[in-house]
């Protein structure tokens, strides 16, 4: 990716950030997650009362691509830090959000972890979740019959 392309994607996800809805945690999220389309997905987190039903922002992302018939995705930017502060910390995605990008997105998605627009640094999934368990375990092809 070009620096442009980095810097365009990071401003997007600091957009989406502008919705976090994080009255909770006050930790607010935004993350931008490009299709092989050209198009650009921006999500927030959307935490709960019942906190359980809280999503984060990368999958608010992902399942609004998905909702929309797109499943191919090349890169994401996300940024993270308390309301109304500057982090000193990338965000990185939890658990379960590197799962659900890892069904659609593989191990080759580029990962954006921006602090600022020129403050960043570049990873994959397969870095952030190596040996990821995917469509491909559950595939027949990928195994042989037992002896
Ligand atoms: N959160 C995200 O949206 N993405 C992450 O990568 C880490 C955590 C949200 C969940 C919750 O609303 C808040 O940040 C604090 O955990």
């Amino acid at each position: 990716m070009t620096e442009q392309e980095i810097t365009a994607l990071i401003r997007a996800a600091f957009a989406a950030r502008g919705f976090a809805y994080a009255p909770y945690s006050d930790f607010k999220v935004g993350a931008a997650l490009r299709a092989m389309n050209g198009r650009v997905y921006g999500g927030c987190n959307i935490e709960n009362a019942a906190l359980g039903p809280t999503n984060c922002a990368e999958r608010t992302a992902l399942f609004k691509a998905v909702s929309e018939g797109v499943r191919e995705f090349d890169a994401i930017a996300i940024v993270g830090s308390l309301d109304g502060r500057k982090n000193e910390l990338v965000t990185a995605p939890c658990g379960i959000c590197r799962q659900a990008l890892y069904e659609f997105c593989g191990p080759t998605l580029t990962v954006i972890l921006a602090k600022a627009e020129d403050d960043y640094l570049v990873t994959t999934l397969g870095a952030l979740l190596p040996y990821g368990f995917g469509p491909s375990n559950l595939d027949p092809a990928q195994s042989a019959p037992q002896a």
